[in-house]
Formats: C-alpha cells, structure tokens, sequence
C-alpha cells in the first residue's frame, strides 16, 4: 500500500509516497481503508518542526491527521463498527498517519461518517468541526443573545464556527477577507468585516466571545473589543500563553481561554448529528494522493475558503 511519510523536517519536499505492508491489527483495533484525507495547519506545523516538543524527532514519521474510510476489518474485542460501514475519524493530531491506503485505528478514534456527506466532506470534518464544537460549547459557552466575534471566519474552523454559534442563539460578526463576504452572509453570520478593507481596531462594538482564528491577534489586542465579563479564545497553546492566559484569568473579568483538542465519542455524535442536520461543509480543492507535495504547498501558501481534501483511490 501506499504511505506519505518523511524523514527530516522541512517544508513540502520532505513528503515522500512510499510504498508498505498493509498494517496487521489487533483485537482491539479496526483496519480501515482511508478514502479521503483533509489538510490542516497543523500538518506543517509538525513536519515542519515548530512543534517537535510535542512530536518527538524520531523518523520516520507520518502525515494526516484526520480521514475517511471504509471498515476493512473489525478484531474480535471490538463491538462499535461493522465491516464495510463507512466511517470518519483523526488520529493523535502529533503523529498524524491518515495518508495512507490503509490505517489501523482505535473505536473511539472514528464515528459512522453521516450518510448525506461525501467521503471528501467527512474527511474534512473531524479537527475543525470538533475544534468549533469545543470553542463554542466548553471554551467560550456561547449563549443566545450574545455578541460573538469571529476572525478568521472563512479557515476550516470558522466556517463551522459561524453556524455552530447560530445554532446557539449567537449573534455573529465574521471576518474575512474579500472573497468570502458574501459566503459568510450563507453561513449565517449577521455582519460581516472585510480584513482587507477595515481593521476590527475602528468597531465601536464590543463583544462578548471573541474567536481569534488568524492566530494573529494577543489577547492585548482583544480586550479593547471584549465585553467587561467577555472571553477571548485563541488556537495555539504554548507554555508561555497558557501561563499568561492562567495568570490573567485571575486578576481579569476579561478571560483567556485556549484551544487544546480533546476529542470525545460525544463531541463525534453531535457533529455527525450537526452533518444530518445540514451544516454547510466547503471544500477548497481536492488533490490526489500522487500530488501530496502540491497539495500541502498550495494549501500552506493560498488564500482558501474552508478545507483542502486528498482523495485516496
Ligand atoms: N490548539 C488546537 O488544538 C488546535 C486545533 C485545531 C486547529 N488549531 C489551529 O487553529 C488555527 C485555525 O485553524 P483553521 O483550520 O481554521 O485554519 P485556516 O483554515 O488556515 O484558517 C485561518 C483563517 O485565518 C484567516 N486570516 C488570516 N489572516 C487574517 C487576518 N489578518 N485577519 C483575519 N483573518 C485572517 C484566513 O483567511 P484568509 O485566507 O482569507 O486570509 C483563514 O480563513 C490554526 O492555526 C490551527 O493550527 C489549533
């Protein structure tokens, strides 16, 4: 079978197909045919290094972290899926490993893929989905009525963002750059803010959940635009931001909280629960396998709306 794997860090270069023995699995596990793959951020993150604390610097090492397939096999222990059923799911967003023909995972790593989606859509579900899922619900509890800013709305995370805090009762300001006004409007937001032509710094609004998906802004920057109990979210741990966001939660009404994905089966059930339910799920580009590096190269480079998808044969 084939596998997208590296051997030093670096930028897209590194990537390499190489061919493996289909992976054995225990009783406990499940084989599953991968059928699609999404790209996240993170993927260059991690093969680029930034995050090698977390990942450890043993090669070779491996890409994708969340996928769609099909339930090759089922070991004897499990209980949850059947042979054949079409599934999605992500693996520990450090090793990754989804860019693969075929994959060996836990039950509680995947969830039955909703029959009204694509393969490509399911495979670009998971990290953002359960990201905005958590956001909303845990991080920022996000209740009607309330003010929720969103920058960086129209990133895999956002897009689900902006609908999931409608859903809540949210009244949503999304920001965006220029090609994605008017498809934030069709996710639900009720203003929308063109980066490119206005700085959030002149809004006489304040709100009372700021999401900042640019991982641009500080928490400095944010809290002329919070609400004096508001919570500011953002999406990269670092020792030194969970230190100043612990300390600054002490002493400020303005609170900072910080994405760490923790992905659970419930998290999974409302998101395929949301999927039935319609949620809007775009698709930038779909790349196939042979075309790993471009793929990686133009998601990391271009301005996109929503996710980019490898497609497996
Ligand atoms: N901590 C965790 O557990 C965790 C989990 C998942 C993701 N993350 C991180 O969360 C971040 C967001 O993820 P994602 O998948 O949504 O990323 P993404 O798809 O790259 O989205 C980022 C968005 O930021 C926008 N943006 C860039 N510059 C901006 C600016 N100056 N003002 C406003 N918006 C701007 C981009 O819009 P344009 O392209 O139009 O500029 C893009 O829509 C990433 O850094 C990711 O690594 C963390």
């Amino acid at each position: 079978m084939k596998k997208v794997t590296y051997n030093h860090f670096g930028d897209e270069s590194v990537l390499e197909l190489v061919e493996q023995a289909v992976p054995s699995i225990e009783n406990n596990q499940l084989l599953i045919r991968v059928k699609a793959v999404s790209i996240n951020p993170l993927d260059w993150k991690v093969y680029g290094g930034e995050m090698k604390l977390m990942s450890g610097t043993r090669f070779p090492k491996s890409v994708g972290v969340d996928f769609s397939g099909i339930v090759e096999q089922a070991g004897s222990a499990t209980t949850r899926f059947k042979v054949g059923e079409a599934v999605m799911g992500l693996l520990d967003v450090f090793k990754g490993g989804a860019l693969a023909d075929y994959i060996v995972v836990k039950e509680t790593d995947i969830a039955l893929k909703p029959a009204s989606i694509s393969f490509e859509q399911a495979a670009a579900l998971p990290v953002t989905g359960l990201s905005a899922l958590q956001i909303m619900d845990q991080l920022a509890g996000v209740r009607p009525k309330q003010e929720v800013l969103i920058n960086g709305a129209s990133g895999g995370i956002g897009v689900f963002a902006v609908q999931i805090a409608k859903k809540r009762g949210a009244r949503v300001t999304a920001v965006v750059s220029t090609d994605a006004v008017t498809a934030a409007t069709q996710w639900g937001a009720d203003k929308v803010i063109d980066y490119t032509k206005q700085s959030i710094n002149q809004l006489t609004q304040r709100f009372d959940v700021f999401i900042d998906l640019s991982t641009k802004l500080s928490l400095s920057e944010a809290k002329p635009l919070m609400k004096p109990k508001g919570a500011f979210v953002s999406t990269l741990p670092s020792p030194m931001t969970l230190l100043s966001s612990f300390v600054n939660n002490l002493i400020s009404g303005k609170k900072h909280k910080i994405l760490i994905l923790k992905p659970t089966v419930e998290g999974f059930k409302a998101l395929a629960d949301l999927a039935e339910a319609g949620l809007q799920i775009e698709l930038a580009k779909t790349y196939a396998l042979s075309n790993v590096r471009e793929a990686y190269k133009e998601a990391r480079h271009q301005k996109r709306m929503g996710k980019s998808v490898i497609v497996l044969d």
